[in-house]
């Protein structure tokens, strides 16, 4: 069955472009964006990789560690990214998963039958310091991923995990949030000194809580 999300996600040892990987370990009490491509050497992968090599200090910042992975040898990977260095004039500063049996493939659930033949399709899996996972999203193979968006998402995770607020559509680090339903308006406005505004008595706004 595909992994849900709240899952533990599956541990592995598989080769990288920075040599053998035991993920769990790998991962260690960060929080881990793990992302697929279909093939080394394509021009919309090129360009995902460059970026996420750009946005590094976004994700440190955000104590997350970024691993991409394909079908393709480390070999391959360790040539490709002079090539992502060269034309993105970046430094790609994280591993990519060597996966030529599909082990990781398939205990992920990134090779889909319907999509390109045996190639892994663009997943996005965001897993948390527990190993649970928080988000999955899969992409068509012709569509580049937006990581700010990733991001963006980082940060509505690890702020409802902290507080009794949840993050409203287009929401971006620094907007007010909604306050969960299980609430009630009263004990609110003691929770969230800011202030609340009830909209509805089921939509219920406050400032960002940890700002
Ligand atoms: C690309 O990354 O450019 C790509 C890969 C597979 C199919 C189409 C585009």
């Amino acid at each position: 069955m595909a992994l849900q999300l709240g899952d533990i996600v599956p541990d592995f040892t598989q080769d990288s472009s920075e040599g053998s990987i035991s993920f769990h370990q790998w991962a260690g009490d960060s929080w881990v964006v793990l992302f697929s491509h279909p093939a080394d050497y394509t021009p919309v992968c090129t360009t995902e990789l460059g970026t996420v090599a750009s946005l590094k200090p976004e994700f440190d910042k955000r104590n997350v560690k970024v691993i991409a992975l394909s079908v393709d040898n480390a070999e391959s990977h360790r040539g490709w990214i002079n090539d992502i260095n060269e034309t993105q004039k970046t430094t790609v500063n994280y591993p990519i998963i060597a996966d030529p049996d599909r082990k990781v493939s398939d205990l992920y659930g990134m090779i889909h039958p319907n999509s390109l033949n045996n190639l892994t399709v663009r997943s996005v899996f965001i897993i948390d310091p527990n190993k649970k996972l928080r988000l999955t999203i899969t992409y068509p193979a012709s569509t580049g991923r937006n990581f700010d968006e990733i991001l963006r998402v980082i940060d509505s995770l690890q702020l409802t995990d902290n507080y009794q607020v949840a993050t409203p559509a287009n929401w971006k680090d620094g907007d007010d949030c909604v306050v969960v339903p299980s609430i009630p308006t009263e004990e609110a406005k003691q929770k969230f000194p800011k202030g609340v505004t009830e909209v509805k008595p089921y939509l219920r706004t406050t400032p960002q809580p940890n700002k």
